[in-house]
């Protein structure tokens, strides 16, 4: 998985060579719920600082695999992994310590899921829960992510009101926020900006487009537009598989397979 080595996966999908290091490394991923099989054989690079795509119809398996990559499904009942996934070289359904993980895979949700708690409390919350306790630098971190998060001057002269008060764009900033404040490297992100107007919309997708200088990012999106404008690498998801995976802008422009072609024209899905 070294830098720059063409990797022919073994569904054929040649994915170019990129300039920034491998920072996930997906090999023959399957997952299955009970007896149901999600996943099949599923082997991908995501690349550091890059944000990637992932795209498909209802039901096809993103949401399932975005969370292996920070092992949220071992949070249900009867989920069954094969495969490796290496993150910064080491084998994540390997290490234990899953805290640390999630630490370091940060993950922002379709919905906004604040705490009814202060704009403050809110961003502080996991820094708190790692047993920061200095005011002065929790002070600092509630800033530094609010900034990063792109709300800062939003929000900085209320800090200690209900976040819940804030419109659905800005809540949706606020869980970039609390995501950030917890210094990840990887930030997964489950169709973060569906639930919003088109104005938040493009605020949280510039926000994207500058955090992938701080950040490796996966984004579920469903909206084509969305993964054309702010992704690098985009994967075409269908029933489990990765059809194909690629450099977005050869995704959106000359797909190699027809089913990917029919998806992104629009012809189903
Ligand atoms: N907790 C679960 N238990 C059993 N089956 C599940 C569970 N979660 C998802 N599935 C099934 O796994 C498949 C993939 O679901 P997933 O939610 O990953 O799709 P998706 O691509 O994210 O869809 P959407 O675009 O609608 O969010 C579906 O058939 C779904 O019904
Ligand atoms: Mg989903």
């Amino acid at each position: 998985m070294s830098k720059g080595i063409k990797v022919r996966m073994n569904n054929s999908t040649l994915v170019e060579p990129s300039n920034n290091e491998v920072k996930i490394g997906v090999r023959n991923l399957d997952l299955f719920y009970g007896e149901k099989q999600a996943l099949y054989s599923i082997s991908l690079d995501i690349h550091e600082n890059e944000v990637t795509a992932l795209i498909g119809p209802s039901g096809c398996g993103k949401s399932t695999f975005l969370r292996t990559l920070n092992r949220m499904n071992d949070l249900i009942d009867g989920v069954k992994i094969n495969g490796n996934i290496m993150i910064d070289h080491e084998d994540i359904y390997k290490t234990t310590d899953v805290i640390k993980l999630r630490t370091k895979v940060g993950m922002v949700f379709q919905k906004a899921n604040l705490f009814p708690m202060s704009i403050y409390d809110n961003v502080a919350y996991g820094p708190r829960m790692q047993g920061m306790k200095n005011k002065k630098e929790l002070n600092e971190i509630v800033e530094s992510s609010l900034r990063g998060a792109a709300i800062w001057d939003e929000v900085k002269d209320r800090l200690k009101t209900s976040a819940l008060g804030l419109s659905g764009g800005q809540q949706q900033r606020i869980c970039i926020a609390r995501a950030i404040a917890m210094k990840p490297d990887i930030i997964l992100m489950d169709e973060p900006t569906s639930a919003l107007d088109p104005i938040s919309t493009l605020k949280v997708e510039e926000l994207i487009e500058k955090m992938k200088k701080d950040y490796t990012i996966v984004i579920v999106t469903h909206n084509m537009q969305q993964a054309a404008r702010i992704s690098d690498k985009t994967a075409f998801f269908l029933s489990g598989e990765v059809i194909e995976y690629d450099e977005t802008s050869k995704i959106f422009s000359m797909p190699k397979d027809q089913r990917t072609e029919d998806y992104i024209t629009g012809r189903f899905g």
